[in-house]
C-alpha cells in the first residue's frame, strides 16, 4: 500500500500551509475573541479553489480528490479551525449532495457558484429536539400541487448566519418514518425564511452557526434535491463525506497545538536546561506525534476510499471518531507542557483546546460514530 502523496497533493498542501501561515494564523486568536466571521478569508480561499476542492471543473471546482481535500482541510484548519469548518460545511455538506443528488439543471443553479465560492451553501438535519435520532425531526414538506410548503426549525447550523442556500431535510410522509424524509434545496431569499441570533459558542468562533425558521416557505418541486423518501439516505450518505472534512479539521487543529508545545518546550527552561531534556516532556511529545500521525493514516484512508467509489461509511466514522478525541487529548497535552501560560489567552493551545471539543458532537457525536463503526463490524 502506497502512503505517499502525489506531486499535486504535496502542492495543495503547501499552498495552504503557506496560506494559513501568512493570512489565518495571525488573525484567528483575533476572530475568536471577537466571534468574527473571516469574510476577507474566505474569499481569498474561494479564489484559491478551496470552497469547492473535489468538484469538477466545469461544475465550478478546483477538480482535486478527496485526498487533497482532506489535506487542505488539515493545513486551513491548523490555521483557524473555525475557518476550517466554514470550508468543511461548503464542501462536504453542500456541494458534495448537490453534485451527487442533483439534476444538471440544479448542478448550474445550485452547485456552480457555491463551488466557486461566489455563495455559500450549509445543511440542516438537526433540530432542537432531534440530533442523533436524525430520523426523529418534526420539520414538515406538504406537498400541494407542484410545490411544498416547509414548516419547521433547524438548530446550530453552520453558516446559517452566511448561508445564501441551504439544503434542508424534511418529513414529506411521516407515516413512513425515516424514508418518508426528502431534501430540498432552500435558498435564503425565499419568504418565510429568518434565523436566529448567532450562537455564542465555546470554540471555532471565527465560523458561525444560529437556528433557522421556515414558516410557510413554499418551494417548486424543483428544489427537491432526490427523490421523494429518499432524503434520509441523502443525508447519511452526505455525512460519510462531512467526517472526513472534521477529521482533518481535527487534526489540523492538534498539529497546531503539537507545533506550539515543541516551539515552548524547546524555549523554557527549568531545573537549569530546557524543558525538552526531561522525559516527562519528551513522552508527552511523543505520544501526541504518534496520535496525530494515526489519524492523518485513518484520515487518508477514508478519502481514498471515497475517491475510489468505495463505501467508506465505517472509515470515514473511524477517522473522525479518533481524530476528535485525539484532538482533545493532543490539546490539553499541549496546554500542559506550556504550564501556566497554556491557561491564558496571551497563547493560542487554550483556543486550539476549545475549538477541540466541537469535534467530538457534530457531524455525528463520538458515540454516534462508535454505532456506525460497530454496525459495520458485526455485519462483516
Ligand atoms: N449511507 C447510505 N445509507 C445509509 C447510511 C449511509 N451511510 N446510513 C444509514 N443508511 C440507510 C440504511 O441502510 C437504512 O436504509 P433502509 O431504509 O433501506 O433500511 C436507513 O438509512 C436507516 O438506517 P438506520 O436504521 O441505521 O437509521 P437510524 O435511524 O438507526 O440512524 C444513525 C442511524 C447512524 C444513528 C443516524 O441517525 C445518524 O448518523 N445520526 C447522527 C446524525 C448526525 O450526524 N447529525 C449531525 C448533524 S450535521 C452537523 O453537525 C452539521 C454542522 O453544522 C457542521
Amino acid at each position: 500500500m502506497d502512503v505517499q502523496l502525489t506531486e499535486e497533493q504535496r502542492q495543495v498542501r503547501e499552498l495552504c500551509r503557506q496560506f494559513a501561515d501568512a493570512e489565518l494564523r495571525p488573525n484567528a486568536r483575533k476572530w475568536d475573541l471577537e466571534h468574527q466571521f473571516p469574510a476577507a478569508a474566505v474569499k481569498k480561499l474561494a479564489e484559491m479553489g478551496l470552497l469547492g476542492v473535489a468538484i469538477p471543473a466545469e461544475l465550478g471546482g478546483a477538480g482535486m480528490d478527496n485526498v487533497s481535500y482532506a489535506l487542505a482541510m488539515e493545513e486551513i484548519s491548523r490555521g483557524c479551525a473555525g475557518t476550517g469548518v466554514i470550508l468543511s460545511v461548503n464542501n462536504s455538506l453542500y456541494c458534495d449532495p448537490v453534485h451527487k443528488f442533483g439534476t444538471d439543471e440544479q448542478k448550474q443553479e445550485f452547485l456552480v457558484p457555491f463551488a466557486r465560492g461566489e455563495r455559500l451553501g450549509a445543511y440542516a438535519l438537526t433540530e432542537p429536539m432531534s440530533g442523533s435520532d436524525a430520523a426523529e425531526m418534526r420539520t414538515l414538506a406538504v406537498k400541494k400541487g407542484n410545490e411544498y410548503v416547509l414548516n419547521g426549525t433547524k438548530n446550530f447550523i453552520t453558516n446559517g448566519p452566511q448561508a445564501d442556500v441551504v439544503i434542508v431535510f424534511a418529513m414529506t410522509d411521516r407515516s413512513k418514518g425515516h424514508r418518508g424524509i426528502s431534501a430540498f434545496l432552500v435558498p435564503t431569499s425565499v419568504k418565510g425564511f429568518s434565523r436566529g441570533k448567532p450562537d455564542d459558542k465555546v470554540g471555532i468562533r471565527a465560523s458561525g452557526s444560529c437556528t433557522l425558521f421556515f414558516e410557510d416557505m413554499v418551494l417548486p418541486e424543483r428544489f427537491r434535491l432526490g427523490g421523494e423518501g429518499e432524503g434520509f439516505k441523502v443525508a447519511m450518505q452526505t455525512l460519510d463525506g462531512g467526517r472526513i472534512g472534521i477529521a482533518g479539521q481535527a487534526l489540523g487543529i492538534a498539529q497546531a497545538a503539537y507545533e506550539e508545545a515543541i516551539a515552548y518546550a524547546r524555549e523554557r527552561k527549568a531545573f537549569g536546561q530546557p524543558i525538552t531534556q526531561f522525559q516527562a516532556i519528551q513522552f508527552m511529545l511523543a505520544d501526541m506525534a504518534t496520535e496525530i500521525d494515526a489519524a492523518r493514516l485513518l484520515l487518508w484512508r477514508a478519502a481514498d476510499m471515497k475517491d475510489r467509489g468505495v463505501r467508506h461509511s465505517a472509515e470515514s466514522a473511524m477517522a473522525k471518531l479518533y481524530a476528535s478525541e485525539m484532538c482533545e487529548r493532543v490539546t490539553s497535552k499541549a496546554i500542559q507542557v506550556h504550564g501556566g501560560y497554556g491557561y491564558v489567552k496571551e497563547y493560542d493551545v487554550e483556543r486550539h483546546w476549545r475549538d477541540s471539543r466541537i469535534t467530538q458532537i457534530y457531524e455525528g457525536t463520538s458515540e454516534i460514530q462508535r454505532l456506525v463503526i460497530a454496525a459495520s463490524v458485526l455485519k462483516g
